[in-house]
Protein backbone atom coordinates (compact mmCIF):
# COMPACT_ATOMS: atom_id res chain seq x y z
CA UNK A 1 0.00 0.00 0.00
CA UNK A 2 1.17 3.56 -0.92
CA UNK A 3 0.13 6.49 0.66
CA UNK A 4 0.92 10.14 -0.28
CA UNK A 5 4.28 11.71 1.02
CA UNK A 6 4.23 14.29 3.48
CA UNK A 7 7.78 15.81 1.36
CA UNK A 8 5.23 16.27 -1.91
CA UNK A 9 3.97 19.38 -0.08
CA UNK A 10 7.11 20.82 -0.74
CA UNK A 11 8.49 19.88 -3.47
CA UNK A 12 4.87 19.51 -5.25
CA UNK A 13 5.07 18.06 -8.99
CA UNK A 14 6.09 19.66 -12.25
CA UNK A 15 9.36 21.74 -13.44
CA UNK A 16 7.70 24.32 -11.34
CA UNK A 17 6.01 22.56 -8.79
CA UNK A 18 3.32 24.22 -9.38
CA UNK A 19 3.54 27.54 -6.42
CA UNK A 20 6.48 30.05 -6.17
CA UNK A 21 8.02 27.64 -2.59
CA UNK A 22 7.89 24.40 -4.70
CA UNK A 23 9.51 26.32 -7.25
CA UNK A 24 12.17 27.54 -4.82
CA UNK A 25 12.87 24.31 -3.01
CA UNK A 26 13.26 22.84 -6.54
CA UNK A 27 16.43 25.36 -6.95
CA UNK A 28 17.76 25.11 -3.98
CA UNK A 29 17.77 21.09 -4.60
CA UNK A 30 19.59 22.08 -8.04
CA UNK A 31 21.97 24.11 -5.76
CA UNK A 32 22.64 20.55 -3.45
CA UNK A 33 23.55 19.02 -6.88
CA UNK A 34 19.92 16.37 -7.59
CA UNK A 35 18.39 16.40 -10.44
CA UNK A 36 14.14 15.86 -10.36
CA UNK A 37 14.30 12.55 -10.92
CA UNK A 38 16.89 11.58 -8.08
CA UNK A 39 14.05 12.63 -5.87
CA UNK A 40 10.48 13.26 -7.59
CA UNK A 41 8.11 10.88 -6.16
CA UNK A 42 10.80 9.29 -3.73
CA UNK A 43 10.48 8.83 0.06
CA UNK A 44 12.41 11.24 1.91
CA UNK A 45 14.75 9.64 4.07
CA UNK A 46 16.06 11.30 6.91
CA UNK A 47 19.05 9.88 8.47
CA UNK A 48 19.75 11.25 12.12
CA UNK A 49 23.25 10.47 12.87
CA UNK A 50 24.76 11.21 16.18
CA UNK A 51 28.26 11.14 15.31
CA UNK A 52 30.97 12.94 16.59
CA UNK A 53 35.16 13.06 17.49
CA UNK A 54 34.20 13.23 21.03
CA UNK A 55 31.99 10.18 20.71
CA UNK A 56 33.91 6.85 20.68
CA UNK A 57 30.89 4.30 21.06
CA UNK A 58 29.72 6.31 17.41
CA UNK A 59 32.85 6.84 15.85
CA UNK A 60 31.91 4.21 13.18
CA UNK A 61 28.84 5.92 12.36
CA UNK A 62 29.78 8.69 10.19
CA UNK A 63 31.29 5.27 7.48
CA UNK A 64 27.88 3.71 8.59
CA UNK A 65 24.99 6.36 7.65
CA UNK A 66 27.06 6.10 3.87
CA UNK A 67 25.90 2.38 4.34
CA UNK A 68 22.23 3.69 5.05
CA UNK A 69 22.10 5.79 2.17
CA UNK A 70 23.06 2.77 -0.20
CA UNK A 71 19.88 1.02 0.73
CA UNK A 72 17.94 4.11 0.78
CA UNK A 73 18.93 4.46 -2.77
CA UNK A 74 18.53 0.88 -3.81
CA UNK A 75 14.95 0.64 -2.44
CA UNK A 76 14.10 3.83 -4.63
CA UNK A 77 13.89 6.52 -1.42
CA UNK A 78 16.13 9.86 -1.10
CA UNK A 79 18.68 9.83 1.91
CA UNK A 80 19.08 13.09 3.84
CA UNK A 81 21.45 12.93 6.84
CA UNK A 82 21.30 15.37 9.75
CA UNK A 83 23.94 15.95 12.41
CA UNK A 84 21.84 15.45 15.73
CA UNK A 85 23.58 16.39 19.07
CA UNK A 86 25.78 13.51 20.68
CA UNK A 87 25.42 12.17 24.14
CA UNK A 88 28.79 10.81 24.87
CA UNK A 89 28.44 9.10 28.31
CA UNK A 90 32.44 9.29 29.12
CA UNK A 91 32.79 12.29 28.09
CA UNK A 92 29.35 15.07 28.51
CA UNK A 93 28.94 16.23 32.09
CA UNK A 94 27.40 16.24 34.72
CA UNK A 95 25.96 13.77 32.63
CA UNK A 96 23.87 13.10 29.10
CA UNK A 97 21.24 12.51 31.45
CA UNK A 98 20.86 16.38 31.48
CA UNK A 99 20.50 16.07 27.31
CA UNK A 100 18.17 13.16 26.69
CA UNK A 101 15.09 15.57 26.42
CA UNK A 102 17.09 18.20 24.45
CA UNK A 103 18.55 15.43 21.91
CA UNK A 104 14.59 13.94 21.98
CA UNK A 105 13.31 17.53 21.43
CA UNK A 106 16.11 18.15 18.51
CA UNK A 107 14.93 15.18 16.73
CA UNK A 108 11.19 15.53 17.01
CA UNK A 109 11.45 19.27 15.15
CA UNK A 110 13.36 18.48 12.84
CA UNK A 111 11.15 15.39 11.52
CA UNK A 112 8.54 17.86 11.88
CA UNK A 113 9.70 20.87 9.91
CA UNK A 114 12.00 19.39 7.34
CA UNK A 115 10.51 17.78 4.25
CA UNK A 116 10.30 13.87 5.91
CA UNK A 117 8.94 11.09 5.15
CA UNK A 118 11.01 8.46 6.60
CA UNK A 119 13.59 8.52 9.09
CA UNK A 120 16.94 6.41 10.12
CA UNK A 121 17.73 6.68 13.97
CA UNK A 122 21.34 6.06 14.44
CA UNK A 123 22.26 5.76 18.21
CA UNK A 124 23.34 3.61 20.80
CA UNK A 125 25.43 5.24 23.54
CA UNK A 126 22.95 5.16 26.65
CA UNK A 127 20.54 8.09 26.23
CA UNK A 128 20.69 8.62 22.70
CA UNK A 129 18.67 5.39 21.97
CA UNK A 130 15.72 6.85 24.50
CA UNK A 131 16.16 10.52 23.01
CA UNK A 132 16.14 9.50 19.59
CA UNK A 133 12.61 7.20 19.92
CA UNK A 134 10.93 9.72 22.15
CA UNK A 135 11.58 12.24 19.48
CA UNK A 136 10.56 10.28 16.61
CA UNK A 137 7.75 9.05 18.67
CA UNK A 138 5.86 12.38 19.09
CA UNK A 139 7.12 13.32 16.10
CA UNK A 140 5.25 9.87 14.49
CA UNK A 141 6.63 9.55 11.29
CA UNK A 142 7.61 6.10 9.79
CA UNK A 143 11.09 5.10 11.42
CA UNK A 144 13.83 2.57 12.18
CA UNK A 145 16.49 2.64 14.62
CA UNK A 146 19.88 1.47 13.91
CA UNK A 147 21.95 0.11 16.65
CA UNK A 148 25.23 1.19 16.69
CA UNK A 149 26.04 -2.08 17.81
CA UNK A 150 29.20 -3.33 21.01
CA UNK A 151 32.49 -2.93 20.79
CA UNK A 152 34.69 -5.81 20.66
CA UNK A 153 35.44 -7.93 24.04
CA UNK A 154 38.05 -5.95 26.00
CA UNK A 155 41.69 -7.94 26.62
CA UNK A 156 44.10 -7.49 29.69
CA UNK A 157 46.76 -9.98 29.64
CA UNK A 158 44.33 -12.58 27.42
CA UNK A 159 41.67 -11.95 30.21
CA UNK A 160 38.61 -10.92 28.69
CA UNK A 161 37.51 -7.02 30.07
CA UNK A 162 34.35 -5.40 30.27
CA UNK A 163 34.26 -1.86 29.70
CA UNK A 164 32.27 0.11 32.73
CA UNK A 165 32.17 -2.94 35.10
CA UNK A 166 36.21 -3.56 35.26
CA UNK A 167 37.04 0.08 34.93
CA UNK A 168 35.57 0.01 38.42
CA UNK A 169 37.11 -3.34 39.26
CA UNK A 170 40.54 -2.46 38.54
CA UNK A 171 39.78 1.00 40.12
CA UNK A 172 39.32 -0.46 43.49
CA UNK A 173 42.14 -2.95 43.11
CA UNK A 174 44.59 -0.33 42.45
CA UNK A 175 42.92 1.95 45.66
CA UNK A 176 43.60 -1.00 47.26
CA UNK A 177 47.27 -1.65 46.69
CA UNK A 178 46.92 -4.63 44.62
CA UNK A 179 48.18 -3.41 41.42
CA UNK A 180 50.52 -0.99 40.02
CA UNK A 181 50.26 1.88 37.86
CA UNK A 182 51.47 0.57 34.82
CA UNK A 183 49.04 -2.38 35.35
CA UNK A 184 46.65 0.22 35.35
CA UNK A 185 47.65 1.78 32.87
CA UNK A 186 47.45 -1.44 30.25
CA UNK A 187 43.80 -2.11 31.57
CA UNK A 188 42.99 1.70 30.80
CA UNK A 189 43.95 0.70 26.97
CA UNK A 190 42.38 -2.83 26.94
CA UNK A 191 39.47 -1.46 28.06
CA UNK A 192 37.73 -0.61 24.79
CA UNK A 193 39.35 -2.02 21.59
CA UNK A 194 36.92 -0.63 18.99
CA UNK A 195 34.24 1.56 17.89
CA UNK A 196 30.66 0.60 19.25
CA UNK A 197 29.36 0.98 22.62
CA UNK A 198 29.55 -0.65 26.45
CA UNK A 199 29.79 -4.38 25.32
CA UNK A 200 28.92 -5.14 28.70
CA UNK A 201 24.99 -5.50 29.38
CA UNK A 202 25.25 -1.91 30.36
CA UNK A 203 22.70 0.73 29.00
CA UNK A 204 23.31 0.97 25.60
CA UNK A 205 23.31 -2.65 25.26
CA UNK A 206 19.84 -2.19 27.21
CA UNK A 207 18.59 -0.02 25.09
CA UNK A 208 19.24 -0.95 21.81
CA UNK A 209 17.84 -4.21 22.46
CA UNK A 210 14.61 -2.43 23.58
CA UNK A 211 14.34 -0.89 20.26
CA UNK A 212 15.09 -4.42 18.68
CA UNK A 213 12.32 -5.98 20.97
CA UNK A 214 9.81 -2.99 20.39
CA UNK A 215 9.60 -3.71 16.60
CA UNK A 216 11.53 -0.82 15.82
CA UNK A 217 14.53 -2.14 15.01
CA UNK A 218 15.56 -5.02 12.94
CA UNK A 219 15.45 -8.38 13.97
CA UNK A 220 18.96 -9.40 15.24
CA UNK A 221 20.28 -6.16 14.61
CA UNK A 222 21.30 -4.74 18.50
CA UNK A 223 23.83 -8.16 18.99
CA UNK A 224 25.76 -7.36 16.19
CA UNK A 225 29.26 -5.99 17.05
CA UNK A 226 29.81 -2.47 15.53
CA UNK A 227 32.76 -3.62 13.67
CA UNK A 228 31.34 -6.73 12.43
CA UNK A 229 30.42 -6.91 8.36
CA UNK A 230 27.00 -8.01 9.27
CA UNK A 231 26.59 -4.47 10.47
CA UNK A 232 27.60 -3.11 7.34
CA UNK A 233 24.97 -5.00 5.95
CA UNK A 234 22.39 -4.56 8.70
CA UNK A 235 22.78 -0.41 8.07
CA UNK A 236 21.87 -0.83 4.05
CA UNK A 237 19.13 -3.10 4.85
CA UNK A 238 17.71 -0.32 8.18
CA UNK A 239 17.95 2.26 5.06
CA UNK A 240 15.74 -0.02 2.87
CA UNK A 241 13.49 -0.66 5.51
CA UNK A 242 12.65 2.99 6.42
CA UNK A 243 12.31 3.48 2.44
CA UNK A 244 9.25 0.66 2.56
CA UNK A 245 7.41 1.86 5.69
CA UNK A 246 8.03 5.65 4.64
CA UNK A 247 6.14 4.23 1.12
CA UNK A 248 3.36 2.48 3.45
CA UNK A 249 3.07 5.38 5.80
CA UNK A 250 3.65 3.18 9.08
CA UNK A 251 4.16 5.62 11.85
CA UNK A 252 6.13 4.37 14.56
CA UNK A 253 3.59 4.95 17.27
CA UNK A 254 1.81 2.06 15.16
CA UNK A 255 4.83 -0.08 17.02
CA UNK A 256 4.89 1.41 20.08
CA UNK A 257 1.96 -0.23 22.17
CA UNK A 258 1.43 -1.09 25.54
CA UNK A 259 2.57 -4.82 25.06
CA UNK A 260 5.33 -4.01 23.04
CA UNK A 261 6.32 -2.19 26.54
CA UNK A 262 5.40 -4.73 28.30
CA UNK A 263 7.58 -7.29 26.23
CA UNK A 264 10.20 -4.57 26.54
CA UNK A 265 10.62 -4.59 29.80
CA UNK A 266 10.37 -8.62 30.07
CA UNK A 267 13.58 -8.46 28.28
CA UNK A 268 15.34 -6.08 30.46
CA UNK A 269 15.04 -8.30 33.26
CA UNK A 270 15.57 -11.57 30.62
CA UNK A 271 19.51 -9.54 30.04
CA UNK A 272 19.57 -8.76 33.47
CA UNK A 273 19.61 -5.25 31.66
CA UNK A 274 20.13 -1.85 33.36
CA UNK A 275 17.81 -0.21 35.78
CA UNK A 276 18.20 3.22 33.52
CA UNK A 277 15.46 1.86 31.18
CA UNK A 278 13.32 1.92 34.14
CA UNK A 279 13.11 5.62 33.60
CA UNK A 280 13.78 6.16 30.07
CA UNK A 281 11.11 3.18 29.01
CA UNK A 282 8.61 5.07 31.26
CA UNK A 283 9.79 8.05 29.53
CA UNK A 284 9.25 6.57 26.18
CA UNK A 285 5.75 5.07 26.67
CA UNK A 286 4.52 8.22 27.92
CA UNK A 287 5.55 9.68 24.45
CA UNK A 288 3.86 6.97 22.46
CA UNK A 289 0.38 7.86 24.79
CA UNK A 290 0.82 4.42 27.10
CA UNK A 291 1.24 4.23 30.67
CA UNK A 292 3.86 2.17 31.99
CA UNK A 293 4.18 2.43 35.74
CA UNK A 294 6.93 1.26 38.09
CA UNK A 295 4.78 -1.07 39.49
CA UNK A 296 4.40 -2.68 36.08
CA UNK A 297 7.88 -3.75 36.16
CA UNK A 298 7.78 -5.16 39.34
CA UNK A 299 5.15 -7.54 37.94
CA UNK A 300 6.85 -8.16 35.21
CA UNK A 301 10.28 -8.55 36.94
CA UNK A 302 8.66 -11.41 39.06
CA UNK A 303 7.86 -13.71 36.60
CA UNK A 304 10.39 -13.31 33.90
CA UNK A 305 13.85 -15.37 34.96
CA UNK A 306 17.08 -13.67 33.81
CA UNK A 307 18.38 -15.66 30.79
CA UNK A 308 21.61 -13.66 29.67
CA UNK A 309 24.49 -15.20 31.50
CA UNK A 310 26.22 -11.47 30.62
CA UNK A 311 28.04 -9.13 32.91
CA UNK A 312 27.69 -7.19 35.23
CA UNK A 313 25.68 -9.75 36.23
CA UNK A 314 26.83 -12.49 34.84
CA UNK A 315 29.60 -13.91 32.86
CA UNK A 316 30.58 -12.93 29.55
CA UNK A 317 30.28 -9.68 26.92
CA UNK A 318 28.13 -8.92 24.05
CA UNK A 319 30.49 -10.35 21.46
CA UNK A 320 30.24 -14.12 23.15
CA UNK A 321 26.23 -12.85 23.42
CA UNK A 322 25.98 -12.27 19.25
CA UNK A 323 27.78 -15.69 18.82
CA UNK A 324 25.63 -17.35 21.14
CA UNK A 325 22.65 -16.05 18.72
CA UNK A 326 22.05 -12.61 20.29
CA UNK A 327 18.81 -11.22 21.18
CA UNK A 328 16.80 -13.17 18.61
CA UNK A 329 17.71 -16.58 20.30
CA UNK A 330 17.20 -15.15 24.00
CA UNK A 331 13.86 -13.69 23.14
CA UNK A 332 13.24 -17.68 21.61
CA UNK A 333 14.20 -18.94 24.97
CA UNK A 334 11.69 -16.03 26.87
CA UNK A 335 8.66 -17.18 24.47
CA UNK A 336 8.42 -20.64 26.13
CA UNK A 337 7.59 -18.52 29.80
CA UNK A 338 4.32 -18.41 29.87
CA UNK A 339 2.53 -14.41 29.15
CA UNK A 340 6.11 -13.31 29.36
CA UNK A 341 6.17 -12.07 25.49
CA UNK A 342 3.15 -10.64 23.13
CA UNK A 343 4.48 -12.83 19.98
CA UNK A 344 2.20 -10.79 17.17
CA UNK A 345 3.39 -7.42 17.36
CA UNK A 346 4.34 -6.29 14.17
CA UNK A 347 7.97 -5.78 13.36
CA UNK A 348 9.90 -2.83 11.02
CA UNK A 349 11.10 -5.75 9.10
CA UNK A 350 7.41 -6.94 8.09
CA UNK A 351 5.76 -10.08 9.35
CA UNK A 352 5.56 -9.90 13.17
CA UNK A 353 7.76 -10.06 16.21
CA UNK A 354 7.63 -13.27 17.43
CA UNK A 355 7.96 -15.15 13.36
CA UNK A 356 11.15 -13.24 13.54
CA UNK A 357 11.88 -14.95 16.99
CA UNK A 358 10.78 -18.29 16.56
CA UNK A 359 13.49 -18.68 13.51
CA UNK A 360 15.95 -18.26 15.81
CA UNK A 361 18.58 -20.85 17.90
CA UNK A 362 21.06 -20.80 20.72
CA UNK A 363 24.43 -21.79 19.71
CA UNK A 364 25.94 -21.70 23.38
CA UNK A 365 23.85 -22.63 25.82
CA UNK A 366 25.98 -21.16 28.80
CA UNK A 367 25.70 -17.78 27.19
CA UNK A 368 21.80 -17.84 26.23
CA UNK A 369 20.14 -19.78 29.57
CA UNK A 370 16.59 -21.85 29.35
CA UNK A 371 13.79 -21.07 31.32
CA UNK A 372 14.20 -24.25 33.06
CA UNK A 373 18.23 -23.50 33.63
CA UNK A 374 17.87 -19.63 34.27
CA UNK A 375 21.27 -17.16 35.86
CA UNK A 376 18.17 -16.28 38.57
CA UNK A 377 14.57 -17.69 38.37
CA UNK A 378 13.15 -13.85 38.87
CA UNK A 379 14.34 -10.68 36.67
CA UNK A 380 16.49 -9.28 39.59
CA UNK A 381 15.54 -5.97 39.74
CA UNK A 382 12.53 -5.05 42.85
CA UNK A 383 10.77 -1.67 43.01
CA UNK A 384 10.74 -0.35 46.42
CA UNK A 385 8.50 1.50 48.92
CA UNK A 386 8.55 2.53 52.12
CA UNK A 387 8.48 6.57 53.95
CA UNK A 388 12.14 6.80 52.70
CA UNK A 389 10.94 6.23 49.06
CA UNK A 390 7.37 7.33 48.71
CA UNK A 391 7.02 7.52 45.00
CA UNK A 392 9.74 4.62 44.60
CA UNK A 393 13.15 3.56 44.73
CA UNK A 394 14.85 0.54 42.81
CA UNK A 395 17.35 -1.79 43.59
CA UNK A 396 19.25 -4.13 40.97
CA UNK A 397 19.68 -6.94 43.39
CA UNK A 398 21.41 -9.52 41.34
CA UNK A 399 24.15 -7.21 40.90
CA UNK A 400 24.28 -7.30 44.93
CA UNK A 401 28.16 -8.58 45.82
CA UNK A 402 26.89 -9.77 49.67
CA UNK A 403 23.28 -11.00 49.13
CA UNK A 404 22.76 -11.14 53.11
CA UNK A 405 22.76 -7.73 52.33
CA UNK A 406 19.45 -7.46 50.86
CA UNK A 407 17.64 -8.11 54.47
CA UNK A 408 19.58 -5.62 56.40
CA UNK A 409 19.75 -3.02 58.64
CA UNK A 410 21.68 -0.60 59.63
CA UNK A 411 23.00 3.11 61.50
CA UNK A 412 22.99 4.83 58.13
CA UNK A 413 26.26 7.61 57.27
CA UNK A 414 25.27 10.32 55.28
CA UNK A 415 26.85 12.70 52.55
CA UNK A 416 25.15 15.86 51.38
CA UNK A 417 26.26 15.71 47.91
CA UNK A 418 28.84 14.46 45.78
CA UNK A 419 31.95 16.31 46.40
CA UNK A 420 31.41 15.63 50.20
CA UNK A 421 31.27 12.07 49.33
CA UNK A 422 34.39 12.07 47.14
CA UNK A 423 36.59 14.32 49.40
CA UNK A 424 35.37 12.48 52.57
CA UNK A 425 34.76 8.75 52.02
CA UNK A 426 38.05 7.27 52.74
CA UNK A 427 38.47 9.61 55.48
CA UNK A 428 38.26 7.01 59.40
CA UNK A 429 36.14 9.87 60.87
CA UNK A 430 33.07 8.48 59.32
CA UNK A 431 34.42 5.18 60.71
CA UNK A 432 32.15 2.94 58.64
CA UNK A 433 31.58 -0.51 59.03
CA UNK A 434 30.35 -3.43 56.81
CA UNK A 435 27.00 -2.99 58.55
CA UNK A 436 26.67 1.03 57.75
CA UNK A 437 24.22 2.06 55.05
CA UNK A 438 26.14 4.44 53.14
CA UNK A 439 23.72 7.44 52.55
CA UNK A 440 23.78 10.14 49.18
CA UNK A 441 21.68 12.99 48.42
CA UNK A 442 21.51 15.82 46.28
CA UNK A 443 21.57 13.08 43.28
CA UNK A 444 18.41 13.13 41.75
CA UNK A 445 16.82 14.68 38.29
CA UNK A 446 16.60 18.48 40.05
CA UNK A 447 19.48 18.32 42.54
CA UNK A 448 22.40 16.47 40.57
CA UNK A 449 21.47 18.01 38.38
CA UNK A 450 20.42 15.44 35.47
CA UNK A 451 20.59 12.20 38.19
CA UNK A 452 24.38 11.52 37.42
CA UNK A 453 25.10 7.82 37.95
CA UNK A 454 27.17 8.16 41.28
CA UNK A 455 24.76 4.97 43.07
CA UNK A 456 27.55 2.80 43.25
CA UNK A 457 28.96 5.08 45.76
CA UNK A 458 32.37 3.95 46.58
CA UNK A 459 33.43 1.99 49.35
CA UNK A 460 36.13 3.69 52.09
CA UNK A 461 39.74 2.33 51.14
CA UNK A 462 39.90 1.36 54.77
CA UNK A 463 37.22 -1.17 54.10
CA UNK A 464 38.44 -2.42 50.94
CA UNK A 465 41.20 -3.08 52.59
CA UNK A 466 40.05 -5.25 55.67
CA UNK A 467 38.26 -7.02 52.40
CA UNK A 468 34.75 -5.22 52.03
CA UNK A 469 33.58 -5.85 48.83
CA UNK A 470 29.98 -4.37 49.33
CA UNK A 471 27.63 -2.22 51.19
CA UNK A 472 24.28 -1.26 51.54
CA UNK A 473 24.06 2.61 49.43
CA UNK A 474 21.62 4.58 49.08
CA UNK A 475 20.73 7.51 46.82
CA UNK A 476 18.02 9.59 44.70
CA UNK A 477 20.97 9.23 41.58
CA UNK A 478 21.15 6.51 38.72
CA UNK A 479 23.55 4.11 38.64
CA UNK A 480 25.47 3.05 35.51
CA UNK A 481 24.34 -0.21 33.68
CA UNK A 482 28.05 -1.92 34.40
CA UNK A 483 28.12 -1.09 38.17
CA UNK A 484 27.18 -3.52 40.78
CA UNK A 485 27.11 -3.67 44.49
CA UNK A 486 23.77 -3.48 47.05
CA UNK A 487 22.89 -0.01 45.71
CA UNK A 488 19.11 1.23 46.11
CA UNK A 489 18.42 3.62 43.61
CA UNK A 490 16.59 6.49 41.81
CA UNK A 491 14.78 7.61 45.02
CA UNK A 492 11.77 9.44 44.55
CA UNK A 493 10.92 12.08 45.66
CA UNK A 494 14.23 13.44 45.09
CA UNK A 495 16.39 14.74 48.57
CA UNK A 496 16.66 18.41 46.51
CA UNK A 497 12.76 18.90 46.27
CA UNK A 498 12.16 17.97 49.89
CA UNK A 499 11.62 13.74 49.86
CA UNK A 500 12.26 12.23 52.79
CA UNK A 501 16.11 11.05 51.96
CA UNK A 502 16.73 14.86 52.44
CA UNK A 503 15.58 14.41 56.33
CA UNK A 504 17.67 11.18 57.02
CA UNK A 505 20.94 11.76 59.96
CA UNK A 506 23.82 9.89 60.73
CA UNK A 507 23.09 7.49 63.23
CA UNK A 508 19.59 7.05 61.71
CA UNK A 509 18.70 3.49 61.17
CA UNK A 510 17.36 1.84 57.65
CA UNK A 511 16.34 -1.62 56.57
CA UNK A 512 16.29 -2.48 53.37
CA UNK A 513 14.29 -5.39 52.51
CA UNK A 514 14.24 -6.31 49.40
CA UNK A 515 11.49 -9.59 49.50
CA UNK A 516 9.20 -7.26 50.90
CA UNK A 517 9.98 -4.79 48.57
CA UNK A 518 10.44 -2.10 51.35
CA UNK A 519 12.73 0.39 51.93
CA UNK A 520 12.33 2.49 55.66
CA UNK A 521 13.51 5.29 57.58
CA UNK A 522 13.56 3.87 61.50
CA UNK A 523 12.55 7.56 63.19
CA UNK A 524 9.09 8.14 64.56
CA UNK A 525 7.03 10.18 62.25
CA UNK A 526 6.75 13.17 64.44
CA UNK A 527 10.76 13.55 64.28
CA UNK A 528 10.00 13.66 61.03
CA UNK A 529 7.66 16.25 60.93
CA UNK A 530 9.77 18.40 62.73
CA UNK A 531 12.91 17.87 60.44
CA UNK A 532 10.73 18.78 57.60
CA UNK A 533 9.84 21.81 59.28
CA UNK A 534 12.94 22.76 59.41
CA UNK A 535 14.32 21.95 56.06
CA UNK A 536 15.11 24.82 53.55
CA UNK A 537 15.28 24.42 50.14
CA UNK A 538 18.34 24.43 48.16
CA UNK A 539 19.25 27.60 46.17
CA UNK A 540 18.12 26.40 42.11
CA UNK A 541 21.15 24.91 40.33
CA UNK A 542 20.32 27.31 37.32
CA UNK A 543 19.95 30.90 36.65
CA UNK A 544 19.18 31.33 32.97
CA UNK A 545 19.33 28.92 30.02
CA UNK A 546 18.62 25.36 29.32
CA UNK A 547 19.63 24.25 32.69
CA UNK A 548 16.78 27.15 33.79
CA UNK A 549 14.58 25.46 31.08
CA UNK A 550 15.45 21.53 32.40
CA UNK A 551 14.84 22.15 36.10
CA UNK A 552 11.83 23.76 35.77
CA UNK A 553 10.04 21.12 33.87
CA UNK A 554 11.61 18.00 34.36
CA UNK A 555 9.91 15.31 36.25
CA UNK A 556 11.06 12.41 38.91
CA UNK A 557 12.44 9.62 38.39
CA UNK A 558 9.34 7.32 38.34
CA UNK A 559 7.76 9.74 36.17
CA UNK A 560 10.50 8.78 33.72
CA UNK A 561 12.45 12.76 33.71
CA UNK A 562 10.85 13.86 30.56
CA UNK A 563 9.77 17.44 30.35
CA UNK A 564 6.36 17.88 31.56
CA UNK A 565 5.11 19.79 28.45
CA UNK A 566 6.82 17.10 26.00
CA UNK A 567 5.42 14.56 27.98
CA UNK A 568 1.77 15.44 28.19
CA UNK A 569 -0.56 14.68 25.04
CA UNK A 570 -1.58 17.18 22.69
CA UNK A 571 -1.37 18.16 18.93
CA UNK A 572 0.83 20.70 17.05
CA UNK A 573 -0.15 21.78 13.68
CA UNK A 574 1.72 20.62 10.56
CA UNK A 575 4.26 23.08 9.34
CA UNK A 576 2.69 24.05 5.91
CA UNK A 577 5.39 24.51 3.12
CA UNK A 578 3.96 27.02 0.82
FE1 LIG B 1 28.96 4.93 25.29
FE2 LIG B 1 29.21 3.13 27.41
S1 LIG B 1 30.25 4.99 27.03
S2 LIG B 1 27.86 3.15 25.76
MG1 LIG C 1 26.62 3.72 30.98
Amino acid sequence: MSTALRSQAWFGEGVTGGHLRAFSHRSRLAQLGYEPGEYEGKPVIAVLNTWSDINPCHMHLRERAEQVKRGVWQAGGFPLEFPVSTLSETFQKPTPMLYRNLLAMETEELLRSYPIDGAVLMGGCDKSTPALLMGAASADVPAVFLPAGPMLRGNYRGQALGSGTDLWKYWDEHRAGRIADCDLAEVGCGLARSPGHCMTMGTASTMTSIAEVLGVALPGSASIPAVDSAHHRMAAKVGATAVALARDGRKITGFLTREAFEDAAATVFALGGSSNALIHLIAMAGRAGVEFTLDDFDVISRRVPVLANLRPSGEHLMEEFYFAGGLQALLHELSAVDGALHPDRPSVAGGTVGGHWDQATVHDPDVIRSPDRPCSPEGGLAVLRGNLCPDGAVIKYIASQKPSLLKHTGPAVVFDDYAELRAGIDDPVHALTEDSVLVLRSAGPIGGPGMPEYGMLPIPAYLLEAGVTDLVRISDARMSGTSYGTCVLHIAPESHVGGPLALVRTGDLITLDVEARTLTLDVDEAELTRRRDAWQAPAPKFERGYGALYQSHITQADQGCDFDFLARPGHNPQPDPH
